[in-house]
């Protein structure tokens, strides 16, 4: 057996349906009295619903977060933190608004109770994004990591079935990933199996019936798992392709992702044979090297948009972003070749299927 090593990461995780009625008693075994709820202004209704919960242990709503964390906006939103005098933040939205707790609690060590809906996976992370003069910086702090996230998927019904998807696509990129990680492991690799059966299964449902009880419940589980493979090892090809098509080409993040992940697996289906072999078994198949053509049929039946020139990527696109991601490369089993990335990306953007 290969040498690991594992570490898992202290969340408290509450899981099941309706179970955001247990927000006030998880707010006080933290020991916290003023929670500032935190929201993106189109899910600030949602937030107003979480105060009347909390009556008194609300210290207010704050429904400016943003995507990737403008440095103006972490830092208005630290200033009305202290302002209130709140002791705890309830973020209550998707990767954003977890993005922006994460930024109070950097600087003021404020713990965080997470209330995801979306499928992104940030609240299983201790890692940060700020973003300033348009460039992003991320790192890893465990200070940043939520002390509590409690997964109630009845608040995942009012995600669009094509948001669902292209997020439920994101977060299959985590578990991919962490198949083959620099630092993957035995316990990482049982969660990212399940993570991307659990996914396959569901999102095709939730496509057909947004408010699937069960398949929102089976995917908010698959992207659990997700989020726990995203924060415990490295992230690959896949993921350094996605963080230069959101930096640089501004393509949002949950559909570059979709759109990218056939082709980056397909581009490691020899160099990491092995995991992705477990992957095609998830997704109901059984060889590493039909990876990229089961990923990219399974976006094909949830109706993803398939390139990303229809998200708006520059015909020059695939060759700056090539460029830029073999600059400084991240770890990924096969080396980062220019020519080879810049055709899987020139496919990625016409749409077609990996090659
Ligand atoms: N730090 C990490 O570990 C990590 C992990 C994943 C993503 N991220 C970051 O998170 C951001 C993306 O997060 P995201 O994809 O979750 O999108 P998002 O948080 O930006 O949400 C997208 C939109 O959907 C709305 N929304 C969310 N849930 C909804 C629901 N249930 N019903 C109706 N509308 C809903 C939001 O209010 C927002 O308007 C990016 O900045 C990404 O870099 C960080």
């Amino acid at each position: 057996m290969n040498p690991f090593v594992y570490q898992s990461l202290p969340t408290r995780v509450v899981f099941g349906w309706g179970k955001l009625a247990t927000l006030a008693d998880e707010i006080d075994r933290l020991g916290a009295k003023r929670a500032l709820i935190l929201t993106t202004p189109e899910q600030q209704e949602l937030g107003e619903e979480v105060a009347r919960l909390l009556g008194k242990r609300s210290a207010g709503v704050y429904p400016y977060a943003v995507m990737h964390v403008p440095l103006e906006v972490a830092q208005a939103a630290r200033v009305e933190a202290a302002r209130l005098g709140a002791d705890c933040c309830v973020a209550v939205g998707g990767g954003s608004t977890i993005g922006l707790g994460k930024a109070i609690a950097m600087d003021s060590g404020l713990p965080i109770v997470a209330v995801p809906t979306t499928y992104a996976g940030s609240e299983m992370t201790p890692i940060y994004g700020l973003t300033e003069n348009r460039l992003k910086k991320t790192g890893r702090d465990i200070n940043v990591l939520p002390k509590t996230v409690i997964y109630d998927a009845q608040l995942t019904l009012s995600l669009p079935a094509q948001i669902s998807a292209c997020s439920g696509m994101n977060a299959m990129a985590h578990a991919v990933e962490a198949l083959y990680a620099q630092d993957a492991n035995p316990i990482i690799g049982f969660m990212a199996e399940e993570s991307i059966r659990a996914l396959a299964q569901s999102l095709p449902l939730i496509v057909n019936d947004p408010e699937h009880p069960q398949a929102r419940s089976q995917a908010q589980y698959g992207a659990w798992l997700a989020g726990i493979c995203l924060g415990s090892v490295g992230m690959a090809l896949h993921h350094k392709l996605c963080h230069t098509l959101g930096g640089t080409f501004n393509l949002p993040h949950a559909q570059a992702h979709a759109i990218v992940l056939p082709h980056a697996a397909h581009y490691n289906r020899e160099a990491a044979a092995g995991p992705l072999q477990r992957a095609a078994r998830a997704l109901g198949g059984s060889e590493a090297s039909e990876v990229g053509a089961l990923l990219y049929a399974l976006n094909e039946r949830l109706g993803i948009p398939l390139s990303l020139a229809e998200l708006g990527m520059p015909e020059g696109g695939p060759a700056e972003a090539a460029q830029i991601a073999c600059a400084s490369p991240y770890y990924n089993p096969r080396p980062f070749e220019q020519g080879p990335i810049e055709d899987l990306l020139t496919r990625a953007w016409k749409g077609l299927a990996p090659a």
